[in-house]
């Protein structure tokens, strides 16, 4: 949410924004602006809307300079105007700064301000935190204070921050420092040589450097062309960690694909077989999994999991509910991250907690992380985020090694986070009740999900013509039961993302309590029924539908007889084991839902308010 990008160095820094902020634009694509600190001081240029503008207004300025900084904004406080497009500059000129985050106490602090002087040209309440740097730096002058003075009036603002931050700051009078400081939201820093660029994640960073250091919540940095240093709130000196980025730039770029989400969804395969890569034991009867940080005999004493996530990972919490249930036999709470940090829930003390996120920075999820841990609870995280916040914070956890997902609507990531909650319930199960054969089948079922999924995607084009007759629709039903109930809500979740139908995704029996009303031959319902004992009974509710006049789309596996003439169309997948069935059944629901958008027209890899990763509550 929001994406940020400083660079002081040797090479020309427009471009070098530019073609950063086209990379962090999935963050947020409201408006986007940048400073470059040319030796005649500031040049800021702003544009309203997609980074495409602001590169063409760009090419117009002729400014020139080795340090900058950069911004595009999802909006929060203001609208999508000019004047509240990032940086801020302060009302005397000496400070800019691009924000990520939420100043929850800029009133007061605007008030303070106005008293002392200060201007606001913007109703952000980034302004406030670029005016209020401005005050210490103008103040640290007058106590007569030396080199440090920049440094130290940043420090001195962000003591008097409510809310969270991630910032990049530049001084008039500072011509070979830039600063950065995090709280709650993420920054990065790359570190080249004679070069340092500060993101907010790493696909801004990747063509310039693997060398990374992810700063931690209260940490700043300073940085010149000769080196950097990364100090405490308290001021304290802290030795940073250089890590490596794990990724090359071929993963994050689009390829022969028209859009990332189509790309994403047919990286699908690899990504499975990433998730799997070196998982399973020699004997082939159980999951391993290296981070989990717990001993079978701790995991043997945990008597409840609750799940945390929001968004598309949130329908991942509730697969794995029925699949850990299902094999391993614990019990599986699953709660949406945002509600579960403010509610008081009593919880076993021999629950363990597990976050999933792609991203690894949802504010929601790491609030929920950071209760639970308050609250002595050990917390464990399924992630993408090599690195993030939630990686870091969390006692210990499961990466997914997706690769890079830029589309804002997510896709492999979320059937990685299937296929691992699927080894989870075994790894789970075997310790407890499962025998060896079962365990055996159940790992030779995960082995087969890639080639099954390759299978799947060979739809493409018959689920392509099938969105074709439907993408007029203005209303859907997306019905299925036990485990392919969160996949009804994820087809849903993804049709409402990218193409703007409403669409409700529901439990197939219980679509008879309320959503029933909406089947009329205007609504089409999507069916998901993978066969199992309560095929019968799904298809006893498309029967209601259809005695409606619904029009029914089923997706179903290869063997389930389906009466003839009963549905409208039918996308067919592989038979397979039900620990895998979810995710072969979210394929063709991703692409159901990408080729409605593209037939109405819609920028699918960056849909209308949303952003890809959530670091504002
Ligand atoms: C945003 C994205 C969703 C995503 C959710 C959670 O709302 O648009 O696609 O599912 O955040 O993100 P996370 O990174 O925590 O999985």
């Amino acid at each position: 949410m929001c994406g940020i990008v400083g660079y002081i160095g040797k090479k020309d820094v427009r471009n070098l924004l530019l073609e950063g902020l086209k990379r962090l634009e999935y963050r947020g694509y409201d408006s986007s602006g940048l400073v470059v600190f040319s030796p005649t001081g500031f040049n800021v240029i702003k544009r309203i809307g997609r980074v495409a503008k602001l590169v063409e207004a760009t090419s117009k300025n002729s400014a020139k300079g080795t340090l900058g900084i950069s911004h595009t904004r999802w909006a929060t406080h203001g609208g999508v105007t000019e004047s509240n497009t990032h940086p801020h500059v302060s009302s005397d000129g000496k400070i800019a700064m691009v924000h990520n985050g939420v100043i929850e106490n800029y009133v007061e602090m605007k008030k303070f301000l106005e008293i002392k002087g200060f201007s606001f040209s913007s109703e952000t309440d980034s302004e406030a935190l670029s005016n209020l740097i401005a005050y210490h730096y103008a103040k640290e002058k007058e106590d007569g204070e030396d080199t440090s003075r920049f440094f130290t009036a940043v420090r001195k603002a962000l003591s008097h921050v409510e809310g969270t931050y991630g910032i990049a700051v530049t001084c008039v009078d500072y011509p070979d420092e830039l600063i950065g400081a995090r709280k709650g939201s993420p920054l990065i820093l790359g570190v080249g040589k004679g070069e340092y660029i500060l993101a907010s994640d790493e696909s801004a960073i990747i063509t310039h450097t693997s060398n990374v250091v992810y700063l931690d919540d209260n940490e700043m940095v300073s940085m010149s062309r000769d080196g950097f240093r990364v100090v405490s709130a308290a001021d304290e000196g802290i030795d940073p960690v250089i890590n490596t980025i794990d990724w090359n730039i071929e993963d994050s770029e689009k390829g022969k694909f028209e859009h990332y989400m189509l790309k994403e969804i047919f990286e699908q395969p690899a990504a499975l077989e990433n998730a799997m890569r070196g998982r399973f034991s020699d004997d082939g009867s159980t999951a391993i999994f290296g981070g989990l940080n717990l001993t079978p005999r701790e995991l043997r004493q945990i008597d409840r999991l609750l799940f945390t996530s929001c968004g598309t990972a949130w329908h991942s919490c509730l697969v794995a509910e029925y699949l850990i249930e299902r094999y391993a036999r614990i019990p599986v709470e699953v709660e949406y991250a945002s509600e579960l940090r403010y509610r008081n829930a009593p919880l076993d003390k021999n629950t363990l907690v597990f976050v999933v996120t792609q991203s690894g920075e949802t504010i929601d999820t790491l609030g929920a992380l950071r209760e639970a841990q308050r609250r002595g609870y050990r917390t464990l995280a399924i992630t993408n985020g090599v690195g993030s916040t939630i990686a870091r914070e969390a006692d210990g956890g499961i990466y997914q090694h997706a690769g890079p997902e830029v589309g804002v609507a997510s896709t492999k990531a979320f059937t990685s986070q299937l296929l691992i909650v699927a080894m989870l319930a075994l790894y789970l199960g075997r310790l407890r009740d499962m025998s060896y054969t079962d365990g055996a089948e159940m790992v030779k079922a995960l082995r087969s999900v890639p080639n099954l999924v390759r299978e799947t995607l060979k739809q493409d084009q018959h689920i392509k013509a099938i969105a074709a007759k439907y993408a007029g629709y203005a209303d859907f039903l997306f019905l299925g039961r036990q485990a392919m109930f969160p996949i009804a809500l994820e087809g849903a979740l993804k049709l409402k993302e990218i193409s703007y139908i409403h669409a409700e995704g529901y439990p197939a029996a219980e679509m008879k309590h309320g959503p029933i009303a909406l089947i009329c031959e205007e609504c089409p319902s999507v069916f998901i029924a993978t066969g199992g004992e309560i095929f019968q009974k799904v298809l006893s509710n498309i029967q209601e539908v259809k005695a409606r006049k619904g029009k029914v789309i089923l997706i179903h596996s290869k063997s389930c007889e389906v009466p003839d003439g009963l549905v409208d169309d039918t996308i067919i997948i592989p038979d397979a084991a039900d620990s895998v069935m979810p995710i072969l059944a979210t394929v063709p629901l991703q692409l159901l839902s990408y080729y409605i958008a593209v037939e109405r027209g819609c920028d699918v890899d960056k849909p209308r308010n949303l952003a890809k990763s959530v670091t504002v509550e």
